[in-house]
């Protein structure tokens, strides 16, 4: 039954939930924008329906989206939707299980995220970037050079899902002879949930991490995990933050890259025009990299919030425990075709170079 209002713009309650509550697919797969458009149903701050059980509110507004991120009632502490979480019997995944145990800045609120986040925001600088650069290529061209010999191949399996693994490994200062364990238990840990090898690679990758904080603090090296290891005690972070920090760069980095390749080279192929162009004249490929970004988001959505008070987005009381989706894929969308009455986005790399 319905447990929360929505206001309309003259400030008359309609109970919705009822009315608005779809069917929310965990991963809208081919065509997300379409899946997104039917769930909102005209209603910019849905209450949506999970597979699980679970009934997240959807917030696809580019304002709603934006006042919902900048607000720190809405919180990253599973605690405060225990209710719900515990009523869709799911208090193993969220409360009791790895991901309650991660102490890393994507699960947490400040002061602990400004602290957690401090000790990696502090090791990206440009120049280790910048130093990567050579490494990036090297390791590009080798994959091309063993695809180049086939003739054709799978750009996701054969490229897309090995590049951003080993720049990863690399980064870190994985050794050259764990890199194919490495690359194996991080692209487990990217399949869906009910897939038996996730849990194994991310278990995997877990003892791994450990093992090699171990090595690293006997043995340091110029790379970021002895960084971390370094600045560790400025920071106050215990051993488990430390572990689970290093595990979010591996996950963190690694779909959201996968996804970016793969999106940017189904844009190009469907737009050979623009392929050429980039061929033609490759100083508009940093130019390029950001439009990909923008033309056709990674991301499908944040990572789940929770309310830790009664929280007004836009017209939606959202009551306190609820669980928040915001969603930048659906937002991206909005903003550059259904706002420009566009049908098909034309990508522009020269505007964007
Ligand atoms: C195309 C590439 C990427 C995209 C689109 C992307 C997108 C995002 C988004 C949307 C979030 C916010 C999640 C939320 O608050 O719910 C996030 C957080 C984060 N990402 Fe990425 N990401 C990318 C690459 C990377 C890489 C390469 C790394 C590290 C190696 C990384 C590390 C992180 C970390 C540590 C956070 C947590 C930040 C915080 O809580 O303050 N990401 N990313």
């Amino acid at each position: 039954m319905a447990e929360y209002t929505e206001y309309s713009g003259a400030g008359m309650r309609i109970a919705a939930a009822e009315r608005f509550e779809a069917d929310f697919k965990e991963d809208a797969g081919a065509d997300p924008h379409e899946h997104y458009a039917a769930m909102r149903g005209g209603c910019p701050v849905v209450r949506v329906r999970k597979g699980n059980g679970l009934r997240p509110f959807l917030i696809t507004r580019y304002a709603d989206a934006k006042a919902a991120l900048l607000d720190p009632r809405l919180s990253k502490n599973p605690e405060y939707g225990r209710e719900e979480i515990v009523a869709a019997g799911l208090a193993e995944v969220f409360l009791e299980g790895a991901a309650a145990l991660a102490d890393n800045m994507l699960v947490a609120d400040p002061p602990d995220h400004t602290r957690l986040r401090k000790l990696v925001a502090g090791q990206f600088t440009t120049r280790r970037s910048a130093e990567l650069g050579p490494r990036v290529q090297q390791i590009t061209d080798e994959l091309i050079d063993a695809i180049a010999p086939v003739g054709r191949a799978d750009f996701m399996a054969d490229f897309a899902v090995q590049l951003p693994a080993l720049v990863i490994a690399e980064l870190l200062g994985v050794p050259d002879s764990d890199r194919d364990r490495f690359r194996l238990w991080s692209q487990e840990s990217l399949l869906p949930q009910q897939d038996p090898r996730q849990l194994a690679g991310l278990s995997a990758l877990a003892r791994y991490v450990a093992e090699i904080v171990e090595r690293k603090r006997a043995a340091p090296g110029e790379d970021l995990i002895s960084a971390m290891i370094e600045s560790r005690g400025e920071d106050r972070l215990t051993e488990r933050e430390l572990v689970s920090s290093i595990r979010l760069l591996i996950i963190a980095g690694h779909e959201t890259t996968v996804n970016l390749l793969g999106n940017g080279m189904l844009a190009l192929l469907r737009d050979p025009a623009q392929a050429d162009l980039l061929r033609e004249r490759p100083e508009l490929v940093p130019g390029a990299v950001e439009e990909f970004l923008r033309y056709e988001s990674p991301v499908e959505r944040a990572t789940a919030r929770f309310a830790s008070q009664d929280v007004r987005i836009g017209e939606t009381l959202i009551p306190r425990g609820s669980m928040v989706y915001v969603a930048p894929e659906d937002l991206t969308y909005q903003q550059s075709v259904l706002m420009r009455g566009l049908t098909r986005l034309p990508i522009r790399f020269q505007a964007a170079a």
